[in-house]
């Protein structure tokens, strides 16, 4: 069976193509460098998402736990590149969380649950992306990766909760929605990508590993 056909998830229509993962195992100083990043901004989303539905005390509380534990995943990945004498650096961010973000609604109650199903989508591949590289890559980077897989299947499943209780309180049919978001993620995680990010798409020529 194909690594394509033997793929099967709860949100994502397609696994990371191969082309992405030999230029993880090729590129691991800018994929440590943009995990950092990824953590940092993960959490910096929960705070976002804390003000902008402030009185939502399930939402906050969550949101809050959500934040406070991807600063702990950006201790460890800082702590690792510390040891492996890799930099921090900014880093311009990928097309991904930015193509996937024009399609929240501008306005509420859409917007709630379109960012509760972002937010979901993000995990989800995090996720999935950990266990492929848990399996290809060395280490000490697969340890790390083999750690946060299961904190990021948890993240999905608070992410998808929310939209699910804000999409039942808007009386939305939250399936329609989730496919639209399924459809343009699958786009941008099997189209050549420009720049190799946590996120990106195959590189235009495979890498080796
Ligand atoms: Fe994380
Ligand atoms: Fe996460």
């Amino acid at each position: 069976m194909s690594h394509a056909a033997a793929f099967a998830h709860p949100l994502l229509r397609v696994p990371t193509p191969v082309g992405w993962i030999a230029q993880a195992c090729a590129s691991q100083d800018i994929l440590l460098i943009d995990h950092a990043n990824c953590e940092k901004k993960a959490a910096s989303t929960a705070l976002s998402l804390m003000f902008a539905y402030a009185e939502d005390l399930e939402l906050t509380d969550k949101m809050s736990r959500l934040a406070r534990e991807e600063l702990r995943h950006y201790e460890q990945v800082a702590k690792l590149m510390r040891g492996l004498d890799v930099t921090p650096q900014r880093l311009a961010p990928g097309r991904y969380a930015e193509r996937l973000r024009r399609l929240v609604a501008k306005s509420e109650p859409q917007r709630e649950i379109d960012l509760m199903i972002c937010g979901a989508f993000i995990e989800a591949r995090s996720c999935e992306r950990f266990a492929q590289l848990a399996g290809a890559i060395g280490a000490p980077l697969c340890d790390l990766f083999q750690g946060l897989h299961n904190a990021e299947a948890r993240h999905y499943r608070v992410y998808l909760d929310l939209a699910r209780r804000a999409a039942k309180r808007a009386g939305v049919v939250l399936e329609a929605r989730i496919a639209e978001f399924a459809a343009l993620e699958a786009e941008l995680i099997t189209l050549p990508d420009e720049v190799f990010r946590f996120h990106s798409g195959p590189p235009f020529s495979a890498a080796g590993c």
